[in-house]
């Protein structure tokens, strides 16, 4: 017995020496002149994980990245969730890494959600394709025509949702959710209420399970359900895209005319004539990647947009002064559109300047997106820093939004400090929806259902909100879900 301890102990010493060393030689690593940034790579295996997910769980978010900032500067080395991680909170290495000018990085995501994604995912593509998808998307989430037409589909949604909420306890979290996810299907597929927008709503709630979980895949497991809800998700949005590209063929042989027009994502997609179409060698394949993308379209658009609605009421329930300043505001656009027939055009709702300073300060203290992970294709020197081959980098944007030296009194929620600072989509100090060919295409559209939702909102009742949390992880949510009772106004 006493031998085999002996061995025992040896070899464990052996292993925590050559791990030391190992993490020595990281430590002084040096390329070309150029250093890796400083930091700690923790405990073999685990690295800082547990440290990580601590900070994730407590009410300060930020706090892992302030102690290590603290000890080795803006940009620093860890480990964690399996990987060697540099982590910036430097804005301008930030924008080098979102920018990714040159082509050195590429989207790196855990084990689990790289198996859900399909090949053909916007999420994962680099290069020409995902270029040109994002424009296609993009273009049409930003045309006029798109913007007129979804507003109206807004409204009707949002007014619906409110008029459900008197006498009774509400729980924003899960209300706000009935008017996003329809939104979100009609933009992408025009499907209405009904049993196809239920069924979707039930296999993508399965499936968004498998995003965080453990990627073990069998019978039972979270994620093979997860799988299972996608590919019976795929089969119905396959169906869907299938009808209409029939459809837009028999028009293509009729009517030139009718071919212009563009309804939602699947029809941006559908008509490209480029690069995405002479990609796809059969209108099989053309089907499969549309409905994967389609697919995966969802899984930015779905969680993020409820949750900035939930803590804009969160925010204004905690600092009645700007709640007041943004009913003064809407209740005046509300007077001018009494009696007005052509009621609310997208321009009145995002026209409000004090209600859009409301909107940016929500995203830069929700931090829905707490950072951007990357890996390096090849050896990288941002500002003297080396981001070495096959490393992740995690640009943290909660670091740069939460930074004195960037905002002052920055966990004051404080709308007014926008009217210095101007409304800009994005600047350096300012990222929620990331920044250069990755650019959140849901950008403007989000800015607006924001805008109609306050405007309602605010216009409509007063509210009362229990005392609630913000959780941070592993998404932002409030811990009961923000339960709050209204009280109609009497305008
Ligand atoms: C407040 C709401 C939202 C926030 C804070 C947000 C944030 C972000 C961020 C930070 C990225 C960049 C990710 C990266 O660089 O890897 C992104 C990408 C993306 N977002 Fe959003 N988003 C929001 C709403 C939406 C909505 C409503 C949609 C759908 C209509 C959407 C669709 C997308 C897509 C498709 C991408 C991927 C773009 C690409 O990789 O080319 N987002 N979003």
């Amino acid at each position: 017995m006493e031998w085999f301890i002996g061995v025992y102990v040896s070899i464990i010493v052996l292993l925590m020496s050559l791990w030391f060393v190992k993490k020595e030689k990281n430590n002084i690593k040096l390329r070309n002149g150029i250093k890796i940034p400083k930091g700690n790579s923790g405990w073999p295996l685990l690295g800082e994980t547990l440290d990580f997910i601590a900070s994730g769980y407590s009410s300060c978010p930020v706090t892992f990245m302030e102690k290590r900032k603290s000890i080795y500067g803006n940009v620093f080395k860890t480990n964690i969730l399996g990987s060697n991680v540099i982590i910036s909170t430097d804005p301008e290495v930030n924008k080098v890494v979102l920018l990714n000018q040159k082509n050195n990085f590429i989207p790196a995501y855990p084990k689990s959600i790289r198996e859900l994604m399909g090949k053909h995912s916007i999420l994962q593509l680099n290069g020409t394709m995902h270029k040109k998808l994002h424009s296609l998307i993009a273009v049409f989430l930003k045309s006029p025509q798109f913007k007129s037409q979804i507003t109206r589909d807004i409204q009707h949604s949002v007014k619906q949702c409110l008029a459900s909420w008197t006498n009774k306890t509400i729980y924003i979290q899960d209300e706000v959710k009935k008017i996003t996810f329809p939104i979100l299907i009609k933009v992408l597929m025009s499907v209405g209420p009904g049993e196809d927008l239920d069924l979707l709503k039930r296999e993508f709630e399965e499936f968004i399970k498998g995003l965080i979980c453990l990627p073990i895949k069998f019978p039972g497991t979270t994620l093979y359900k997860s799988l299972k809800a996608k590919e019976r998700m795929m089969k119905m949005v396959g169906r869907i895209v299938e009808e209409r590209m029939k459809l837009i063929m028999d028009n293509n042989a009729e009517d030139d005319e009718k071919v212009g027009v563009v309804n939602d994502v699947v029809d941006a997609l559908l008509r490209d004539k480029g690069e995405l179409s002479q990609s796809s060698s059969s209108s099989n394949l053309m089907v499969e990647m549309i409905s994967q993308n389609i697919i995966e379209f969802m899984i930015p658009g779905e969680e993020t947009l409820p949750t900035a609605m939930t803590l804009a009421l969160k925010f204004l329930t905690d600092y009645p002064l700007a709640l007041s300043k943004l009913m003064e505001e809407n209740m005046e656009l509300k007077k001018q559109k009494t009696n007005c027939p052509d009621g609310y055009t997208w321009t009145d709702y995002m026209s409000l300047p004090f209600t859009q300073n409301v909107i940016s300060e929500t995203l830069r203290m929700a931090n829905i997106v707490n950072g951007i992970w990357r890996k390096a294709v090849k050896d990288v020197e941002i500002k003297g820093y080396l981001i070495p081959k096959d490393w992740g980098v995690m640009a943290s944007l909660t670091s740069v939004h939460m930074d004195s030296k960037n905002y002052e009194n920055p966990y004051k929620f404080d709308p007014w400090r926008w009217e210095k600072i101007g409304v800009v989509p994005s600047n350096n100090c300012f990222t929620p929806f990331g920044s250069g060919h990755r650019l959140c295409p849901g950008l403007e559209l989000s800015r607006l259902e924001l805008s109609i939702f306050l405007h309602h909102l605010v216009t409509t009742y007063r509210w009362e909100a229990e005392r609630d949390e913000i959780v941070y992880f592993p998404t932002v949510k409030m811990k009961k879900k923000l339960p709050i009772r209204v009280q109609p106004i009497s305008t």
